[in-house]
């Protein structure tokens, strides 16, 4: 006798220490008028929840990016190395939390419309109930004799129960029904439960990714390396003041960001703007600030470009005329090279702008930011954000905010968390400028200013900007 089909379900337990961390923060975060709002009573079982709160995501709530990644790590082992699938982007598509007190319990149920599920345990004492798992395969039970086999084979079984454990992490395909047990311990089970699901398609294809297959094209997403491996014959020198050689007839926009930040916006600036996307968007991109333990190559890349700039250079002499026309002020690069910045998602973005900050430079007078959208129009989404620190309503740089970043790391640019760790209510957004493809945008560098990041648009192809600094 052979077996003919079956059911997967995996069991992984997180390491040690991201168990503990997870514990320390869902604990925190128990504690909080946030979760005494989003965690209520199931209306039909004795479980309290926040799966009826839609805007709640507790991953998201509690910044629990470490258990993101297991998760996304352990359903790419079920779905690619057990299943054989084709590799894919995942997301979670939502995550709520469940309180058992003494005596709740779950009665069966699947979570159809989804791909995958899990139930992640973050307290589970003895006795507090498991999670079971009955044989779905309901057609085989049409005949009496055939519910009586009471093995602990997968051809006698009739039911599997998996017993929590703090770090435990049960896996299955969302269509498979489950219950759980009462809970007849005297402490609480905290668990996380989480559906999944293959991520939207993006809406535009970069050139360079057209003439690859969409199999080779799922791959290249999938795979966490950011570029293809190149032959050498793909490099190509170019010479830099011609690739950012800049328009005569400008048009200055002087339409201050709601009548409070006194930026430029230069449309038309590039003449040609379609080569410096393909010749900046080809270049091997080294990651920016990578701090131990933070967030950059596991949640986004976050890379950094720098050109030598050999004057003349058309687009810093256009700056300098700008900036004398429109500030009155004499300036000179800060750099003898411009930076692109290069950023691509891994996964969801967790918030709609980068970490606020303000470009400040020791020893100058003045200094104004200039920054150019690379990007091609398909690509274009967000672009750049001002704002206002609320502690102490400045839009510019000031003894405030340079005390509130001394005690807490995340209102500072330290490279940890491109999304700046949840801090983002320390911030009042005051206006925005759209990305558009050649477009200059310039602002005195003290004013508080982030990338702007109102859609998930950055998987298949990087946020381009080249920025540079002129100082006087
Ligand atoms: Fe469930
Ligand atoms: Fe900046």
């Amino acid at each position: 006798m052979t077996l003919v089909f079956s059911v997967p379900l995996l069991v992984e337990d997180i390491d040690a220490a991201a168990r503990d961390a997870i514990h320390a923060k869902v604990t925190a975060y128990l504690k909080t008028e946030r979760a005494k709002r989003d965690i209520v009573p199931s209306p039909e079982e004795s479980v309290a929840t926040s799966y009826y709160k839609n805007e709640a995501q507790v991953l998201a709530d509690v910044d629990l990016s470490e258990l993101e990644q297991f998760v996304l790590a352990t359903a790419r082992t079920f779905l690619e190395k057990a299943l054989k699938l084709a590799p894919r982007r995942l997301e979670i598509d939502r995550s709520w939390i469940n309180i058992f007190k003494p005596g709740a319990q779950e009665a069966q149920h699947s979570h159809d419309g989804s791909l995958l599920s899990c139930s992640y345990y973050v307290e589970a004492p003895k006795d507090c109930g498991c999670i079971v798992l009955p044989d779905p395969i309901g057609a085989r039970r049409s005949y009496r004799e055939f519910t009586k086999t009471v093995g602990s084979d997968a051809l006698t079984r009739r039911e599997i129960a998996v017993e929590p454990q703090p770090g435990r992490l049960v896996m299955f395909e969302s269509w498979l029904p489950h219950y759980v047990q009462c809970n007849k311990s005297a402490q609480v089970r905290i668990s996380i439960a989480m559906n999944l699901r293959e991520a939207p398609a993006q809406v535009a294809m970069p050139r360079a990714r057209a003439e690859t297959t969409p199999a080779a094209a799922v791959e290249q997403a999938a795979a966490s390396a950011p570029l293809p491996l190149a032959k050498s014959a793909d490099a190509k020198p170019f010479l830099l003041n011609e690739l950012l050689d800049v328009h005569t007839d400008l048009k200055l926009d002087l339409e201050a960001i709601r009548d409070t930040i006194p930026a430029v916006v230069v449309d038309d600036f590039l003449k040609h703007p379609e080569e410096a996307r393909d010749v900046v968007g080809r270049a091997p991109a080294a990651n920016w600030k990578h701090e131990k333990g933070g967030k950059n190559f596991v949640d986004y890349y976050d890379c950094r470009l720098r050109f030598p700039i050999r004057p003349p250079n058309s687009m810093i002499a256009a700056a300098q005329q700008i900036i004398r026309h429109v500030y009155s002020v004499d300036t000179r690069p800060s750099d003898a090279s411009v930076d692109v910045n290069w950023f691509r998602q891994i996964h969801e973005k967790r918030a709609d702008f980068a970490v606020p900050h303000s470009d400040m430079t020791e020893g100058v007078r003045r200094s104004f930011t200039c920054i150019l959208y690379l990007n091609r129009r398909e690509e274009c989404s967000g672009g750049t954000a001002f704002f206002r620190f609320r502690k102490s309503g400045s839009l510019v740089f000031d003894e405030a905010y340079a005390r509130a970043t001394a005690e807490d790391s995340r209102l500072a640019e330290t490279g940890l968390d491109y999304w700046g760790g949840g801090a983002g209510q320390s911030w009042e957004t005051v206006g925005t400028v759209d990305m558009l493809p050649g477009r200059l945008l310039m602002f005195p560098s003290e004013y508080f200013h982030a990338a702007h990041h109102p859609q998930n648009s950055f998987y298949d192809f990087p946020r381009l900007t080249l920025a540079f600094w002129m100082v006087a």
